[in-house]
């Protein structure tokens, strides 16, 4: 019998609830488990950073906030997203964060009333700097400051989430520049850099040689104690018994991803019928019927970052491993893109790039030399979008 039908968890004693918060932003202390992967965080600052890497809604932003936060007593993180529409939006904040550090605010109003004119933030091959029109002293004091010494000489980590947004605004050349100007800095100096992203960096980076120092820290499914200390504190959050059936049915059906474990509770708290025996997972196939979790993004985003035939072969390697209760072999993938369309047969070495990119972008899992969706809710999600039972 599948271990999972029989397993029931012991739920721990003296319990703090929680309030369900799917998708908000929340307080540092809301962070359950990731012990393990903020403790390689923290070393990983010491060691000059990290990319922080992981599928959408496992909690990266939510991790590296908390890192920001528990920084706050030694040095001082200054957090940015890439998520801007454009990269004049991007440096507009990232100069209001500057601003908003006393230490960093301090150099930079020294500087702008040197030279008597406002800041503007500038982003690209030559790093960070800002350039002002100057009204007086303009021979004297220098017309840019380079942001990144100042980041240096105030001990600041660096903390860009979704990197790849920001890559793709600069373009695969600046980037790279960008990239490779933090990492001399951080080789020379010292400027740690943490970088986070849930689409692959692959798709904005060809060549990863400025990033490729950084510690690599995975953000997946929450361990198993871990997504039932979360499970059972968010039940008591919305005042519902926090039993080990349901429990073990709210962590099993959720593959243990935090988003969705908060999902599912924050739906369970408007329902009658919890006595249901199937309750949690018809939370769930609501939720994915609906789109209330934008799982429709699995599917659409294939045409953001693979050409049209990469996007036909992806649907039937994902179509078949989605329904396989075992891991596939590139052999019968290879074989099943064939079989599908003649026109679309992939070389071994083809075959093997979209793999290796169906991976990094999170929907596949390696297991030895096969394949299976990257967690039984990701089955789960695409089955039901593609209408495959
Ligand atoms: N450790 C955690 N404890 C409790 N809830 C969590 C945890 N991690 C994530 N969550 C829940 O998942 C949601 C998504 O987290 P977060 O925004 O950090 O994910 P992300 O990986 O940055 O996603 P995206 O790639 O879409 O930006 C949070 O709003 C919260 O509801
Ligand atoms: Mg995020």
């Amino acid at each position: 019998m599948d271990e999972n039908t029989t397993w029931l968890p012991e739920i721990p004693e003296g319990l703090e609830p929680l309030s369900p918060n799917p998708g908000g932003p929340g307080e540092p202390d809301d962070l359950v488990g990731r012990e393990q992967e903020l403790a390689r965080l923290h070393k990983a600052v010491l060691a000059g950073g990290a990319h922080v890497i992981g599928d959408r809604r496992m909690g990266k932003t939510w991790l590296v906030k908390k890192l920001q936060n528990d920084l706050k007593e030694t040095v001082t993180a200054i957090y940015i997203s890439g998520e801007t529409s454009s990269l004049d939006v991007f440096t507009d904040r990232l100069l209001k964060e500057l601003r908003g550090n006393r230490r960093v605010r301090d150099g930079i109003k020294k500087w702008e009333m040197e030279i008597g004119g406002e800041a503007k933030l500038n982003i690209g091959v030559a790093g960070l700097t800002l350039t002002a029109k100057a009204t007086k002293a303009a021979d004297q004091a220098p017309k840019q400051l380079d942001v990144l010494d100042l980041l240096v000489s105030q001990r600041v980590v660096l903390i860009i989430d979704e990197i790849t947004r920001l890559c793709q605004s600069l373009g695969p050349d600046d980037a790279r520049e960008f990239l490779s100007g933090l990492r001399s800095r951080r080789q020379s100096h010292g400027l740690p850099l943490i970088i986070s992203g849930s689409i692959g960096l692959h798709h904005a980076l060809p060549d990863f040689t400025p990033v490729n120092d950084l510690w690599e820290v995975k953000v997946g499914p929450l361990g198993r104690d871990e997504a039932v200390i979360l499970a059972a504190r968010l039940l008591l959050g919305i005042e519902v018994e926090p039993t080990p059936q349901l429990v073990a049915d709210i962590v099993l059906e959720t593959s243990a991803i935090p988003y969705y474990i908060q999902g599912v509770v924050d739906k369970l708290q408007y329902r009658k019928d919890l006595d249901s025996p199937t309750i949690v997972s018809d939370v769930v196939t609501e939720c994915i019927a609906d789109n209330s979790w934008d799982t429709e993004h699995y599917l659409t985003r294939l045409s953001e970052y693979y050409d049209p035939k990469g996007v036909a072969c992806a649907r039937i390697v994902l179509d078949m491993v989605a329904v396989s209760e075992k891991p596939v072999s590139i052999d019968a993938l290879g074989a099943r893109i064939t079989a599908s369309d003649p026109d679309l047969a992939l070389t071994r070495d083809e075959l093997l790039d979209l793999i290796n990119n169906l991976e990094k972008d999170h929907y596949l899992a390696r297991v030895g030399d096969a394949d299976t969706m990257a967690s039984p809710l990701l089955a789960r999600i695409w089955r039901f979008h593609r209408r495959l039972g």
